[in-house]
């Protein structure tokens, strides 16, 4: 029985942000208010430079801000005014206390059920966007109705769950055309509210509905089934450096075949980002919860491997270089945790940087989005201390590279396949050595221009004409002879 017209979220982050955005764009007969308790955040979303970067959604939010679109600090008005309410609050992972390291941290989605129960003056929607543990909802249900119940009220609250499956860098895309919209709930007219907003764009088949439960622990499925993915390959890459397989024709080959399919094998750093690795321990958390340890180990060793993936490459780069990088420079390349998005939670840069200089070196980062405050804040999130002699932010490529002794490729942005590398080769130390983390350059050429060039899961790299320096007899008697630069 609710006649929709106001919808409020609550978090104004990289889901909270695109996602009403969208739901603005689409619904222009709704109006959508996004709310946060961070005051300088909800000042740059009104501003000309949003707090986050996404390809695409400056246009949007151009478009419909002020219209049917709008960013505020005032979280009661929000609540009060609107018919449903979303909660896109941070989940991290718990630093602290029972279940330190693994468990969600639920205190801002709890404090969103309490401050509904505060200011709701009618009966609202109240609906999970944010990733939670399974069976959040029935917490957030217990605070909203023992509020209830105390005030002597009579306000019904239908919960449901809507868990976003947007991949940062490509959010207004997937957004625009999601591959499934998912809802679940316990009330099918509350379900019909949410499945009636989305069918402005989204077509019916590809909303799905289910329990509530289905839901929350979908998305934490979907997210360890993908860095699984991720994991399962670099496994797989470090055995190819070892014996001369290319991880990249391993993966052509398995994606071809329709059960496997051809996405999500790429080898690299590690699967980085706010989400992945936050998830799958929450999934471990609670398998051990439930007594389910097998389960658990399972999902566990999919971080584990991360973890080994991103010290194995930094480890083989301080071994190619002569197994010391003190006062070395090194070029970085990237410090996103993917391309098309300035986002360095949990970014595979982080540790790469962090042993560079823990051995010594001066890393010189280049980035197309990310700033050095940003980076800092990362790393003291994380208990690493920086020696802001050791990291230094260029403004270009260019400077980043001069005089270095390797460039290292963490993130994949699409420049960095159009640089001129002969002239950055020129101004580097000799030899120039190359690490290709995502696997994205050209590399023969780059041999021919006399980069040492290490790629993941790739043996040694042979110029483009195959006018290979090693005489034939070597590199027939096996990867043995010649593999002192690729085994940590
Ligand atoms: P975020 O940290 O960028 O944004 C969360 C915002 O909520 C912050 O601005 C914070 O100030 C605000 N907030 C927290 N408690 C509040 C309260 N009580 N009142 C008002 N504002 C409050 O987080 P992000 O990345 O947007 O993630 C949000 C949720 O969505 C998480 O659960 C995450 O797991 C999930 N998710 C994230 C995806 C991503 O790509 N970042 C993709 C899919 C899901």
């Amino acid at each position: 029985g609710v006649r929709l017209n106001r919808i409020c979220c609550i978090g104004a982050g990289y889901v909270g942000g695109p996602t009403m955005a969208t739901i603005a764009l689409k619904c222009p007969q709704l109006e959508v208010v996004i709310v946060d308790m961070n005051e300088d955040r909800i000042k740059r979303w009104n501003s000309d430079e949003l707090p986050i970067y996404e390809p695409g959604l400056m246009e949007v939010v151009k478009a419909c801000c002020g219209k049917n679109l709008f960013f505020s600090t005032d979280v009661k008005k929000g609540i009060e005014e609107a018919d449903i309410i979303f909660a896109s609050v941070n989940t991290p992972t718990k630093t602290q206390g029972v279940g330190k390291g693994r468990a969600a941290d639920l205190r801002f989605i709890e404090s969103v059920g309490r401050t509904i129960a505060q200011y709701a003056s009618r009966s609202k929607i109240v609906i999970e966007k944010s990733t939670v543990p399974i069976k959040t909802a029935e917490a957030i249900a217990r605070v909203l109705s023992a509020n209830e119940a105390a005030a002597g009220g009579s306000k019904n609250f239908w919960i449901l769950s809507n868990p976003e499956f947007l991949a940062e860098g490509t959010a207004m895309k997937d957004l625009d055309a999601p591959d499934r919209v998912l809802i679940g709930g316990q009330d099918q007219d509350a379900i019909q509210v949410l499945a009636d907003v989305c069918a402005n764009w989204v077509p019916r088949d590809r909303i799905l509905t289910t329990n509530l439960w289905s839901s929350e622990l979908s998305k934490l499925v979907a997210n360890a089934m993908l860095a699984q993915r991720v994991s399962s390959i670099n496994s797989i890459s470090r055995l190819c450096e070892r014996t001369g397989a290319d991880v990249k024709e391993v993966a052509r080959a398995i994606g071809t075949d329709s059960r496997i399919g051809p996405k999500f094998l790429n080898a690299s750093v590690d699967f980085g980002g706010s989400c992945f690795q936050k998830d799958i321990l929450n999934l471990v958390y609670i398998c051990q919860q439930f007594g389910l340890e097998e389960c658990a180990a399972y999902w566990q060793q999919v971080v584990d491997m991360n973890d080994y993936q991103k010290i194995a490459f930094t480890s083989k780069i301080i071994q190619s270089l002569f197994n010391t990088v003190t006062k070395k420079k090194i070029a970085v390349l990237g410090f996103a945790f993917k391309k098309d998005t300035g986002d360095v939670r949990e970014t595979p840069a982080l540790m790469v940087c962090d042993m560079l200089m823990k051995d010594g070196a001066i890393v010189h980062v280049y980035d197309p989005k990310v700033v050095i405050e940003d980076a800092l804040t990362e790393f003291k999130y994380h208990d690493l201390e920086v020696n802001k002699n050791q990291l230094i932010f260029s403004k270009s490529p260019q400077e980043a590279c001069d005089g270095a002794h390797a460039i290292v490729v963490v993130t994949e942005w699409d420049e960095f396949k159009t640089y001129d590398y002969k002239s950055l080769y020129d101004k580097m130390m000799k030899p120039a050595f190359l690490f290709d983390g995502r696997n994205m350059l050209d590399h023969a050429a780059l041999v021919d221009i006399g980069f040492e060039v290490h790629a993941l899961g790739k043996g040694q790299i042979k110029s483009s004409g195959g006018q290979s320096q090693i005489p034939d007899f070597v590199t027939r008697a096996g990867s043995g002879l010649l593999s002192g630069g690729y085994s940590p």
